[in-house]
């Protein structure tokens, strides 16, 4: 029985085993009664330039020195210049609304989305669609945009508001669906529900959470088409993939696509502040200004100086060390190192690009062995390094910053771990 006064929990609401992280330096962590390791996830996907960055100490005790609060009600010089920033960096026209986690951005997204076809006269659009294996958070509205069932826990789980399609992936099999196939199902999805009932459709470029599923290239492509072509607003979560983790700034970019609603959080600050923002295409905001939908969501933490002086200080590092380019160099030695593994046994299938990795386990009989992911996971924590393991698969997705040295060291204890449990359930 736990003494604590505080209850953590997994994804499927399993309690956790205690563990206390007690100091972070770079991309390591201090263990109570462990030794150290390495995030290989980047805390929870967002600590993008690891602990303790002394550039980002800086900047967050300056920022609190000169501004330590101000409303959402009014402007600072540092929301100011990230909004700016924002714009270029998502490729211009984009007003951004800020928020305070992942969740409350893609609420906040819906929100215009919907808001959005009421101004234009079509108030009856207001189907919220999004991927089977989506992850957009787990609280108010966000809990039903995301796909797991586990996560609806509020009920509504058959809401005719939200309808889940499938992924890119076949959740039985393990392909990869083609463009073909996900065109037709996605049709098919549009007719049957209606386009004249839809009002968006949210997706992440990679489905992190669901388990890195990285759908075919052209992707993002089809589904800007098919939104163009049924009047659907286009929301892409860049929550995990954002700020440069999938080799550029943002992932729709690699597919030269405009997305409609841009959502990011977590790695905006690298991590060490809870910040969120909403970039929505300024015709949209032309769109609802002109029809007098009033745009007022006030979030008393959201858009607060020091979060967004530390999120310009992380952009600025992140563009001067050419991290974006560094991720793609270190995407590919990722890769080969990994693909070594695949003749493993227990390996079904190595997956990512960038800095978000999939190793997924299996039985002899090809079923997806869940059990074997935690035993690699618990291992490569005794190997120094931690990963994430849920439904067959361990993720990895380390700080963007990752030495040479310490890349090295990170596939060296997953790689060993793998080996290990492969041998040990071979005996
Ligand atoms: C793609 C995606 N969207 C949204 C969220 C929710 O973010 P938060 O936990 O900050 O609410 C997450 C969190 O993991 C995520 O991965």
């Amino acid at each position: 029985m736990s003494a604590l006064s505080q209850w953590i929990e997994d994804f499927e609401g399993n309690e956790m085993p205690e563990t206390i992280i007690t100091s972070g330096k770079g991309g390591w962590v201090n263990i109570q009664g462990s030794k150290p390791a390495y995030e290989a996830v980047s805390g929870h996907s967002c600590l993008n330039l690891g602990h303790a960055h002394p550039e980002l100490v800086k900047s967050m005790t300056e920022a609190m020195e000169t501004l330590s609060y101000c409303s959402p009600e009014h402007l600072s010089p540092a929301s100011i210049a990230l909004s700016a920033k924002l714009d270029e960096l998502l490729g211009g026209d984009f007003m951004t609304k800020y928020s305070l986690s992942g969740s409350s951005a893609n609420e906040t997204a819906l929100s215009i989305a919907r808001r959005r076809w009421r101004a234009l006269g079509k108030p009856e659009k207001t189907v919220c669609l999004s991927l089977d294996r989506s992850y957009h958070g787990n609280l108010g509205q966000a809990q039903f945009v995301t796909g797991f069932e586990a996560f609806r826990v509020e009920g509504r789980p058959d809401s005719p508001e939200f309808i889940h399609v499938s992924s890119a992936r076949n959740a039985d099999t393990g392909a990869t669906y083609t463009l073909d196939e996900i065109e037709q199902q996605l049709e098919q999805s549009i007719s049957t529900i209606g386009a004249d009932k839809i009002a968006c459709l949210f997706v992440e470029p990679i489905g992190f959470a669901g388990g890195v599923i990285v759908p075919p290239k052209g992707y993002l492509k089809l589904l800007r088409t098919l939104c163009d072509k049924h009047e659907i607003t286009l929301v892409v979560d860049e929550v995990i993939t954002g700020f440069g983790r999938s080799g550029t700034w943002f992932a729709f970019q690699q597919e030269g696509i405009r997305p409609d609603i841009v959502t990011m959080g977590k790695g905006i600050t690298a991590g060490c502040f809870p910040l969120a923002a909403v970039s929505v295409d300024k015709a949209i905001y032309d769109d609802l200004r002109a029809h007098k939908v009033p745009l007022k969501m006030v979030i008393t933490m959201a858009g607060h100086p020091v979060g967004c002086s530390i999120a310009l200080k992380a952009i600025e590092i992140v563009e001067r060390d050419g991290l974006c380019q560094q991720v793609t160099v270190n995407s590919q030695l990722i890769h080969a190192k990994f693909e070594q593994l695949i003749h493993q046994p227990t390996i079904f299938e190595v997956r990512g690009f960038g800095h978000m990795w999939a190793l997924e386990f299996c039985e002899y009989n090809g079923h997806t062995a869940p059990h074997i992911a935690e035993k690699v996971a618990q291992q490569c924590q005794e190997n120094g390094c931690i990963v994430a393991a849920a439904d067959g698969v361990i993720r990895i997705n380390p700080p963007l910053n990752i030495s040479v040295e310490e890349c090295d060291g990170m596939l060296l204890a997953i790689v060993e771990a793998v080996e290990q449990i492969s041998h040990e359930l071979l005996i």
